[in-house]
């Protein structure tokens, strides 16, 4: 039985908008894998974490940049085997599983590279929960906007969201490796639309996934405005202060 990990670092980011070291967007667009923070790749700071729990990583990364993710983890010190990922999350994350040709018995996280700052804490109370005999554990946090349901084409706004019965979701997604393979096998078998997350699949399945607490460094560099909490981020993790 062992850890292992499939780390997402396949998307385009262009939601994050492509910028060069220096903060001005240059001509040809870098994948979010590969947005330097502190000297560092993105995806090399998630892969650098997670190499505290898993002993074997699978990155997946744009077809177009496998090289340049192969070199930003070398140059970080991270040792993980580098895969083109799909046109999907969900895509990426199957050729991640198939690439680590698990055990069944095996434990694997499946991280999105975008939330590269996930405590090793977080990631570590996943796995006891596996351990403990859960088919799946994901970090979750509660809910802090007020929620309400997408205006009509009037722009009369929806019904209000009770916030106390939801939780916001953030990886890793840990599994039992038969899990995550059955739940991806399935999926890919039915067609389904791709979904945005993996315990969705797994309890789709009926599989007993149960939550840990998520922490606020676990979330999704997404957008331009959260460049300097990442930046800000790997500074105190840099200079030993956090
Ligand atoms: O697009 P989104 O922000 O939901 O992506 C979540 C994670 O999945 C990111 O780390 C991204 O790199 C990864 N991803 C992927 N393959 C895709 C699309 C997204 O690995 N085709």
């Amino acid at each position: 039985m062992t850890v292992a990990a499939v780390i997402t670092a396949a998307g385009s980011g262009t939601r994050l908008g492509a910028h060069s070291p220096d903060g001005t967007a240059p001509k040809v667009p870098v994948p979010k894998a590969l947005v330097p923070l502190e000297g560092r790749a993105l995806v090399a700071w998630a892969a650098s974490r997670i190499a505290d729990v898993a002993e074997r990583i699978v990155v997946t990364a744009p077809p177009l940049a496998v090289d340049a993710v192969r070199s930003a983890l070398v140059e970080a010190g991270v040792d993980a085997l580098v895969v083109p990922g799909g046109d999907t999350r969900q895509a990426s994350v199957a050729a991640g599983l198939r690439a680590l040709m698990l055990d069944p018995d095996d434990i694997v996280l499946i991280h999105d590279a975008a939330r590269a700052f996930q405590p090793t804490e977080v990631m570590a109370a996943t796995i006891d929960a596996v351990h403990a005999g859960a088919d799946g554990a994901i970090p979750v946090l509660p809910v802090v906007d007020t929620l309400i349901g997408a205006p009509g084409p009037d722009g009369v706004i929806g019904d209000p969201v009770d916030r106390e019965g939801l939780r916001a979701v953030q990886t890793p997604q840990t599994f039992r490796a038969r899990v995550a393979l059955d739940a991806h096998r399935v999926a890919e078998a039915h067609g389904t639309p791709p979904a945005t997350d993996d315990a969705t699949l797994a309890r789709a399945l009926g599989h007993r996934i149960v939550a840990v607490d998520g922490h606020e460094w676990g979330f999704k560099v997404t957008r331009p405005s959260d460049l300097p909490l990442a930046r800000h981020i790997a500074q105190s993790l840099s200079g030993g202060r956090a």
